[in-house]
């Protein structure tokens, strides 16, 4: 997906900036061409040598000089590239940034630059909250400018709070990001989501349910969504918004209701993922009225619910991929492992209730993808938000 891509990493002058070796590292790796252009206390915190090795080309940092290839460099080096990312942005260039200021080779660059710039705020906390810091930054945001969030935590200045610069990893998914939705690589496919819990009634007040809140399936609907993907997503009982793009919500509440509903959809998708936690069993009886507490202790009789994934696998035509996700709490590659093939998938994301931060909930996750090819790729602990990057990716590899 970044193969080829060109993109220019600006440095300017802060601790943060040995991290932005890192980060040239990582666009390389994927296939990137990368141009740094840095301020001038930028070399104060990393040298011209590392940069120049690792980018395998020269740096740019002076308007005008000998060594430039044209007297406006910054327009022939922003004409080539694709991207900006500048890694750490300090409040000096962002206040440039937003106001116009164009007085080294960086701020120049930037106000040369028409498409996409990623700006990583890297400075101390003070700085950051700064009422003139934090008006640039919204303006920038305003202007269509991507500002990768700093993270909190000890800052190099011993202060504690917000202005550390985002981990390098989380900058390269990022810009990874925009470019496979750019590439609109699923334009036109349709892709069914199945997403949180289902709710079995005991009576009309109760039921049998479980702790999920769909915040998987929903970030895997929008990230679909954002790569031009038909989606057709079937939401148990959630408290979530419809995210933005082609995306046709359909709400049930039981198990029984989201196997009709998924059965109805599956013939027209190229795809499925089914991340939903669908109650594995079901009253036998609901009560027409509310179960009293001085009525005889109740025995609820359960029985078995449809298995909705098994069932579109049995349906699976040879075009399609489909998908689900194993939530296991022991033996867990194996039981994923036979999940995907019982149910006849492409596809399993597993999550292990074991991972501490992972599964139900919370705003991370921690899954391992396993393949029908018994491809295995573990990843570490991330946001919901990139894991729906990565199962996305799979997808559109099988796509
Ligand atoms: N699933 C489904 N319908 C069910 C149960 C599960 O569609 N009645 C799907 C889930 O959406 C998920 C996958 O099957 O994609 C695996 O769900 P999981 O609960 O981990 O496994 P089960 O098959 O229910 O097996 P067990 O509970 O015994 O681990």
């Amino acid at each position: 997906m970044l193969q080829g891509k060109r993109i220019i990493i600006g440095i300017s002058g802060g601790i943060a900036a040995y991290k932005s070796l890192i980060l040239i590292r990582l666009f390389k790796k994927a296939g990137a061409e990368v141009r740094v252009v840095t301020t001038e206390n930028a070399l104060w915190f990393v040298t011209r040598v590392s940069l120049e090795s690792l980018s395998q080309n020269k740096i740019y940092d002076k308007v005008f000089g000998p060594e430039n290839d044209y007297t406006t460099e910054h327009i022939s080096l922003t004409d080539w590239a694709d991207c900006v990312v500048v890694a750490p942005a300090t409040a000096n260039v962002i206040g440039k940034l937003a106001n116009g200021i164009a007085d080294d080779a960086l701020s120049t660059s930037l106000i040369a630059f028409d498409k996409k710039i990623f700006i990583a705020p890297a400075m101390n906390c003070k700085m950051f909250d700064h009422f003139a810091v934090q008006r640039n930054l919204s303006f920038l945001k305003e202007n269509d400018i991507e500002i990768v969030e700093p993270a909190s935590g000890y800052l190099a200045c011993g202060y504690e709070g917000k202005g550390r610069m985002e981990e390098p990893e989380e900058i390269f998914a990022r810009v990874q990001h925009f470019f496979s939705a750019q590439d609109g690589a699923l334009k036109g496919k349709k892709v069914l989501i199945t997403a949180g819990p289902t709710h079995e009634p005991i009576d009309p007040v109760r039921f049998v349910g479980n702790y999920s809140t769909g915040k998987m399936g929903f970030a895997i609907a929008s990230e679909l969504a954002q790569r031009g993907a038909e989606v057709t997503l079937i939401a148990g009982p959630v408290s979530l918004p419809t995210p933005p793009g082609q995306i046709n919500r359909i709400d049930v509440c039981t198990a029984d209701e989201m196997f009709v509903a998924a059965s109805r959809a599956f013939p027209g998708m190229d795809a499925a993922i089914l991340t939903a936690a669908v109650a594995d069993f079901k009253p036998a009886l609901t009560a027409p009225q509310k179960i009293k507490k001085n009525d005889s202790l109740p025995e609820i009789k359960l029985v078995l619910n449809p298995d909705i994934l098994a069932s579109l696998g049995k349906a699976k035509k040879e075009s399609q991929v489909l998908a689900g996700f194993a939530l296991e709490t022991d033996n867990e590659l194996a039981n994923a492992q036979k999940k995907l093939k019982d149910k006849n998938l492409d596809f399993i994301v597993l999550n292990s209730l074991n991972d501490a931060e992972a599964g139900f909930g919370g705003d991370n996750n921690k899954v391992t993808i396993i393949d029908n090819k018994n491809h295995i790729s573990g990843f570490e602990l991330k946001s919901k938000k990139q894991v729906a990057v990565d199962v996305v990716d799979k997808l559109s590899q099988l796509l």
